[in-house]
């Protein structure tokens, strides 16, 4: 299976940005310009307070929503935190593991794991960053770290819920650098992720998987990571917020996936 069966998915992550006004406005934006790419599917994951107002006002226009983040409890007396059950009306997607998650708030691989869980139990697909750090990759380290991070967030995941699963590969040391990977650094991770679930869960639903890149994708280089054949898309961060380049990004999955089609 290549880029041709699988769908590409460009998702925005908008992080902690956006005004409520901008955050209607970029989405309107964006739905306007990508109503005729019917060939790349388009989810934006805005801050938790906007997915309301968002679902709203994308309504029909066949731009999912995804939430960057929720709890690894089901419910409970968990203060400011937001359970999956109830993003489900609002999301098809759900980052886990973000690198800022781990980074930043302590999310270690067993609370990445028991929030992928209760994604997929509430129904939404979860996008599982993994990715590895700059003195990782210096040290030859990288595989064994994405597989470390593959194998602990998936202890629990059924191999049934694998259609569930969108693995964004997402080097640290490339997140908002204006410093990418190379398309072909970005291929060897991705090819190894397809490998890794196709032995540990089912090789036709791991052909079927979509992996994304991360890290500094911009209309500009776009292109090059999508002619890679086991990278199905990208998760953008920076230029998701312009409506210009994130368009530029979805254009490029648009063309390339157009270009696999024929070469099939
Ligand atoms: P970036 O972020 O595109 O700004 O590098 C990517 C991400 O954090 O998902």
């Amino acid at each position: 299976m290549t880029l041709a069966s699988r769908r590409p998915l460009v998702a925005g992550n908008w992080k902690m940005h956006t005004t409520l006004e901008e955050a209607l406005a970029l989405a309107s934006t964006v739905a306007g310009r990508c109503r005729t790419v019917t060939e790349v599917e388009v989810a934006l994951a805005p801050p938790f307070p906007w997915l309301v107002p968002l679902a709203e006002r994308l309504e029909g226009s066949g731009i999912a929503l995804g939430a960057q983040n929720c709890s690894q409890f089901e419910r409970g007396a968990f203060t400011g935190e937001v359970a999956a059950f109830m993003l489900t009306p609002f999301c098809r997607y759900v980052i886990v593991g973000h690198s800022e998650r781990r980074a930043l708030f302590g999310e270690d691989d067993a609370v990445v794991a028991a929030k992928l869980i209760r994604v997929v139990e509430h129904g939404m697909t979860a996008i599982l960053c993994v990715g590895e750090r700059l003195e990782e990759r210096e040290a030859g380290r990288t595989l064994e770290v994405i597989e470390r991070q593959l194998s602990r967030a998936c202890q629990d995941l059924p191999a049934h819920r694998l259609g569930q699963l969108v693995v964004a590969y997402e080097p640290v040391w490339a997140i908002g650098t204006g410093r990418p990977a190379t398309p072909q650094d970005a291929q060897e991770v991705a090819a190894f992720v397809r490998t890794w679930l196709g032995r540990r869960f089912d090789e036709g639903a791991s052909r079927a998987l979509r992996i994304l890149y991360g890290g500094s994708v911009t209309a500009g280089n776009a292109g090059t990571f999508f002619a890679e054949r086991d990278i199905d898309g990208a998760l953008v961060g920076g230029a998701s917020l312009d409506a210009e380049q994130f368009c530029g990004i979805v254009e490029a999955a648009r063309v390339a996936v157009t270009r696999r089609t024929k070469e099939a």
